[in-house]
């Protein structure tokens, strides 16, 4: 007996080390955690239950059945966030790399199959160089392994996956399957093909890091949520998002109050807007006035700035925010935005969170680039996303909300539960200046003549009242009241229940 507990213990010791001590000093020289310290920063200290920490890898190629580590390169197992329940897999970059196994794989499986099972949310940290070499074939059945299980998991128990080394080729592919992706900067990278390959096929000389790191994945592609600075931070962050989620898609988000009360009136709200109809405003400082205690989880920040989104809480529920944000592009939707906030509709609405959305639109970005690039498709997304959309829905109209984008930003006919505009709200077809340019076509020569129609469709149509004659808007508020208006709709939605018609799935403009 006493020969088997120090067995088991020189076993645990020799799993602990990974890669062994020369490797993990290698990891911290490049500013990067271990894996488990990284799994020590994201759990609540001392929750952690590990599993099959003495898994090792079945390859008898290449000399490998002599070179087996315990664990064989991914500790997982689950833990507590805040007091809730989590499943972790974290990739060690000591042992091999981080490459995925067969044995690795099923080792990321099994958590997955058992949040399924008990409905609570899988987290990746991703450090790996990708399918394990020597396993050929047998690595990536294990990545597809995943694959299927991240699109099984999709909609049912939220993912979330954090980027903090390497993740190359195929294995870029889990992440992006997943709700939510964080990298760390400087020292994670996401690309299909690497340097290497890129310099072969296209003769571009890029590096690692302008191909895939932190930055160019926030700014220029979308495919990361958020970038940090270093793997504390971003781990940290991650527990903060962990906050507004619910466990699985049958629960709802929990609820954190704050001392921020529901009635709390802005007055400086009342001048946000300017009077100058064409002048520009930061949309964020609406939401920061509107959300307890000013606390705004944004997401994609520096990617199609010109719409915002992110989580907050009001009266201490979880609320998804989509914005469109005036000082960009003057708020205007184009390619990016769409799909930026289609999806993140459709991840508030397949996880119970209510959406609010602030509406500033000019309309839909005109030019070639984006007709060329399927502005009709990619809008079409986030249309759809908003109509079949059945958590509560409250929309606020601050300023313009013209054409098609009106309809787009979960108007009353997409099913809007509460739709309120600001006094100086304008919901009309197109602005006053291009609308008199079509229908007064032939008055082309007479300025005056357009002056003086232009101001006759602006008294006419430039405001709130015409939609709130028709009921498309249930009330015009006062600025320094809209908290408590949405909150008391918040209430008021509580219980709200509606039921799109059974089918196997729908088929969103992709
Ligand atoms: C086995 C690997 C490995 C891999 C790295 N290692 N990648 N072992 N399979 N894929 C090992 C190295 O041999 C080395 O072992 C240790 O991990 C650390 O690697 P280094 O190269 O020393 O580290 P670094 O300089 O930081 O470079 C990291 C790296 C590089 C950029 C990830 O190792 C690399 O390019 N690896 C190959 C990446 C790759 O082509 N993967 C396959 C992609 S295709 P020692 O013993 O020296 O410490 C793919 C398909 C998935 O993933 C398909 C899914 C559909």
């Amino acid at each position: 007996m006493q020969n088997i507990i120090e067995q088991l213990e020189e076993q645990r010791v020799a799993a602990r080390l990974g890669g062994g001590q020369k490797r993990i000093d290698a990891q911290h020289g490049k500013g990067k955690l271990t894996a488990r310290e990284r799994i020590e920063v994201l759990l609540d200290e001392g929750t952690f239950e590990e599993w099959d920490m003495f898994v090792e890898h079945r390859c008898t190629d290449f000399g490998m059945e002599d070179n087996k580590i315990p664990g064989d390169g991914v500790v997982t197992g689950y833990g507590m966030i805040n007091g809730r329940l989590a499943f972790v897999y974290s990739q060690d970059f000591t042992v091999y790399g981080g490459a995925l196994s067969e044995t690795h794989a099923e080792k990321i499986c099994k958590v997955m199959d058992q949040a399924m099972k008990v409905g609570a949310p899988v987290i990746g940290l991703n450090d790996s160089g990708g399918a394990r070499i020597q396993e050929g074939v047998a690595s990536l059945g294990g990545y597809a392994e995943v694959f299927q299980r991240n699109v099984m998991a999709s909609g049912v128990v939220p993912q979330i996956s954090m980027i903090m080394g390497p993740s190359a080729g195929g294995a870029v592919y889990s992440p992006a399957l997943t709700d939510f992706i964080f990298m760390v900067k400087d020292t994670s990278y996401m690309f299909v093909t690497g340097p290497e390959v890129v310099k072969t096929v296209t003769h571009e000389e890029v590096t690692a890091e302008e191909l895939g790191g932190a930055l160019t994945h926030t700014t220029k592609s979308g495919v990361a949520d958020r970038a940090f600075e270093n793997d504390v931070e971003a781990l940290l962050m991650l527990r903060r998002l962990y906050n507004y989620l619910p466990l699985n898609n049958r629960e709802k988000a929990p609820v954190r109050k704050s001392g921020d009360t529901i009635d709390r009136v802005d007055m400086s709200l009342d001048t946000l807007v300017p009077d100058n109809p064409n002048k520009a405003y930061d949309m964020k400082e609406l939401i920061l006035k509107t959300v307890d205690d000013g606390d705004f989880f944004e997401l994609q920040p520096d990617y199609a700035k010109n719409i915002l989104i992110g989580f907050a809480r009001i009266d201490g529920q979880t609320v998804g925010i989509v914005a469109n944000q005036p000082l960009v592009l003057a708020g205007c939707l184009d390619i990016k935005s769409s799909i930026k906030a289609a999806r993140f509709v459709r991840f508030c609405d397949a996880f119970n969170i209510p959406v609010i959305t602030f509406v500033d639109v000019p309309g839909f970005m005109p030019g070639t680039s984006q007709e060329y690039g399927g502005i009709i498709k990619h809008g079409a997304k986030l249309l759809y996303a908003y109509a079949e959309c059945t958590v509560p829905k409250i929309t606020v109209i601050t300023r313009k909300a013209y054409g098609g984008a009106y309809d787009v930003m979960a108007s009353k006919h997409l099913r809007g539960d509460v739709n309120f505009a600001w006094p100086h709200a304008e919901i009309a077809v197109m602005g006053a200046k291009g609308a008199v340019e079509i229908i007064f076509r032939e008055d082309k020569g007479d300025p005056e003549k357009l002056a003086a129609k232009e101001a006759e469709y602006k008294a006419r149509f430039a405001n709130p009242f015409v939609a709130a004659n028709r009921g498309y808007i249930d009330d015009v508020i006062m600025p320094h009241n809209t908290r408590k208006r949405i909150a008391r709709s918040l209430v008021m939605l509580k219980e709200k229940k509606i039921e799109n018609p059974w089918r196997k799935h729908g088929n969103i403009p992709l």
